[in-house]
Parts: C-alpha cells; sequence; structure tokens
C-alpha cells in the first residue's frame, strides 16, 4: 500500500527550522544505552534533513516518567550523546523541554545544527495532549516531522499536537514501517504464512483476526495455543489458559475455515511440571497433556511442521514466540522457526516486542528483510488501526 501521507521529501526543509518526534525509547543501564536500535533508525531522516540545511530540533520521551518534573535516570542525554557518537555530528542537548532555556536554545538552531530536547513526559500534560504543549513545542520551529513510529499509537502531545499548528509531515523510518506492515494486507507475496505466538490470546486476538483476512496459513504458538486446545476440547493441564478467551479461540477457528486460511496448531509440546530454569522437558502430544504438567515450547513434529511451512512462503510475518524462549531447554521451537525464516528467500517481517528479542538472541537480526522497532505500534497496525500519529499529518 503506498504511503498517503507527506513525507520529509515533499516538503522544502532547506534553510527552516524542523521539530522532529522521535522514538528514542531506548533501554538504559547505569546512563548509558544498551540497545541503540531505534537510535539508528531515526538516523536517515536526520541525515536528510541537515544535508538538505535544516536545522533540526529532536525530541522524544523515555520511559515512563511520572511527569512532575526532571527524573534523572531518565534523561535524554544518553541517547542524544550515542547519536553523536554513531554520526559523527555535533548533537547539542538541552536540559528543558517547554521552559524559557529550551526556548531560547530552540532560537539559537541554525541550519545544520541538531539540538535534542529533554525527555517530552517529564510533564504530565504531554501525555493528556494538551494544546499548550502543542502550540508550545510547534513554537520552536518551521515543520514537524514525525519519525517515532514506536509511539505513533500514542495521542499524546508531541506525537500529533504540532500537526495542527505547522506543516506535518512524515520521516522515512515512520513511512517505511507503515508501508512494510500495511503492505502484507495489501498485496504480499504468496504463500503469505503468518507466525504468532506469545503468552496471551486475550492480547493477540485483533493480530490474528485481521492477518486470517489475509494470510494463506497462520501458524499459532507460545501459551496462546493452549487457550485453543481448549476450544478444539483437548485438556491442557497446567499450562496458560485464558478460559473467559476459549470462545472467541473457537471462533477464530471457525472464521479461518470459512475465509480458507489454513490455521497450525502445535500437535506436540515440550512439557514441564514447573516452570523454571530448573525445569526439565518432556514431549507430550497436544490431546495428550497430563493433568500435572504445562506446556513449555511447541514439541520436534510441530517445530518440524511449522519449519516446513516457513520455507515454502514467500511473506512471513512473525510476532511472539513458540515458548518460553528465555529458558535454554524451552527456546528451541522459537529458535528453529526464527532460523527457518532467517534461511529461507521469502520477505520476512518481524513485528516488534518479544520476537525482535529472541531473533537478537539468536543472532539473527541481520538475515531479516524488515525488523520492526515499534511494540505495540506496530500490533495496533497489524490489527489494522489507524495510527493517531499517522492520521495527524498531511495528505499526500
Ligand atoms: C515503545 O517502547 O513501545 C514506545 O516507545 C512507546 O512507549 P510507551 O508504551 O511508554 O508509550
Amino acid at each position: 500500500m503506498a504511503f498517503t501521507k507527506k513525507t520529509v521529501r515533499d516538503i522544502d526543509v532547506a534553510g527552516k527550522k524542523v521539530i522532529m518526534r522521535v522514538d528514542f525509547n531506548v533501554p538504559l543501564k547505569d546512563g548509558v544505552v544498551t540497545d541503540d536500535t531505534r537510535v539508528r533508525a531515526a538516523i536517515p531522516t536526520i541525515k536528510y534533513l541537515k544535508e538538505q540545511g535544516a536545522g533540526i530540533i529532536l525530541m522524544s520521551h523515555l520511559g515512563r516518567p511520572k511527569g512532575d518534573g526532571p527524573e534523572p535516570a531518565l534523561t535524554l542525554k544518553p541517547a542524544a550523546d550515542k547519536l553523536a557518537e554513531l554520526t559523527g555530528y555535533d548533537v547539542q542537548f538541552c536540559d528543558d523541554t517547554y521552559g524559557e532555556k529550551a526556548a531560547a536554545a530552540c532560537a539559537a538552531v541554525k541550519p545544520g545544527d541538531i539540538l535534542v530536547l529533554e525527555n517530552v513526559r517529564f510533564l504530565k500534560a504531554e501525555k493528556k495532549n494538551d494544546p499548550e504543549v502543542a502550540k508550545k513545542l510547534a513554537s520552536y520551529a518551521d515543520i514537524f516531522v514525525l519519525d517515532a513510529f514506536g509511539t505513533a499509537h500514542r495521542a499524546q502531545g508531541s506525537v500529533v499536537g504540532p500537526a495542527a499548528y505547522i506543516p506535518a509531515v512524515a520521516g522515512f523510518l515512520l513511512e517505511k514501517e507503515v508501508d512494510t506492515l500495511t503492505g502484507i494486507f495489501a498485496d504480499p507475496d504468496r504463500p503469505f504464512v503468518a507466525v504468532v505466538g506469545g503468552s496471551k490470546v486475550s492480547s493477540k486476538i485483533g493480530v490474528l483476526d485481521h492477518l486470517i483476512d489475509s494470510a494463506d496459513t497462520l501458524i499459532i504458538g507460545g501459551g496462546m495455543a493452549y487457550t485453543f486446545f481448549l476450544a478444539k476440547g483437548y485438556s491442557v493441564g497446567k499450562s496458560l489458559q485464558e478460559p473467559d478467551w476459549i470462545e472467541r479461540a473457537g471462533e477464530m477457528l471457525k472464521k479461518a475455515e470459512a475465509k480458507g486460511c489454513q490455521i497450525l496448531l502445535p500437535i506436540d509440546n515440550v512439557c514441564a511440571d514447573h516452570f523454571g530454569e530448573d525445569a526439565e522437558g518432556v514431549v507430550f502430544d497436544s490431546d495428550k497433556i497430563p493433568d500435572d504438567m504445562m506446556g513449555m515450547d511447541i514439541g520436534p513434529k510441530t517445530t518440524e511442521l511449522y519449519c516446513d511451512a516457513v520455507k515454502k512462503a514467500a511473506t512471513v510475518f512473525w510476532n511472539g514466540p513458540m515458548g518460553v524462549f528465555e529458558i535454554d531447554q524451552f527456546a528451541k521451537g522459537t529458535e528453529a522457526v526464527a532460523r527457518a525464516i532467517a534461511d529461507s528467500e521469502c520477505t520476512s517481517i518481524i513485528g516488534g516486542g518479544d520476537s525482535v528479542a529472541a531473533i537478537n538472541k539468536f543472532g539473527l537480526a541481520d538475515k531479516m528483510s524488515w525488523i520492526s522497532t515499534g511494540g505495540g505500534a506496530s500490533m495496533e497496525l497489524v490489527e489494522g488501526k489507524a495510527l493517531p500519529g499517522v492520521e495527524a499529518l498531511l495528505d499526500a
């Protein structure tokens, strides 16, 4: 699907001041960025704007501060330092966002300069999308750019607000994410195989529902599979289960059948008698899980079935692990499926969250076609929802 909003390519930024919302919500340890993926992802737009001669003001949230003022542990300074380190650019940091200090720092920005403002969430009004916040941020610049895909599902001041006051366009990351994640519903190369795992049906029901409309095969793994087993009348022992969602799971199975989407559920499972690092895995077929056991991973027969399906795919979308991949003896299913995706020629799209952690754990990131930088945002797109941040931008 073509991106329907204006991007930085569609607007003259030369000599203008641009305020850009990025998602620098990065993990920190002792004040150091431990995963710089999101900072790297913003660089193409920053580089483009700089080369076009724009003055660049960057803003982001980091974590979930209370909003009553600065919280030193959540300052954006480490992210600004990381940007300087990765680009070699001179990156200024201002430890203020909405006050006179920030206004003065923004006023001093010249073409080619890069200034990073302090965490936008140090003020409660930001999260409430207070117009005063939006007006203030818009007053710093001539143009608003949204490149914070990971936060585009939040209707918050710095994400949607400035668009009401100054021309607002997308950055390259936002454009690519939306294009890629909506493309699997528009015109995917077929067969299109979707792999959905994770612990709860309740948190993925919208994703499953929408994927059934588009995928040729939907592979289900992880804890959510056990609620599907209950819908099929199997007993699942002590496995994770959501009794309130059994009916919806059953409806999904029926919908898939009606739509001609093949659903694959585990045929065997690695189970354990308790949850823990020291738990020992025993394999049981899906209709024979004993009362005192819980499913921890897909079993060997299932792994083969799932890997075969992935190998035949032209497009794969993956979200959510196949088992408790954080514990080595229960990571085999997730690893095998990840490797099958990595080794295939297919277009592989990884939708944020735990699947990204799994891919990084197995060192397969550079073998995937696209790894989304969004967690909640990518899920909302895959559910078919519109993202408020994107909606607020100028139409192309
Ligand atoms: C994320 O990490 O998913 C985004 O940065 C959004 O963060 P939030 O859930 O705190 O709004």
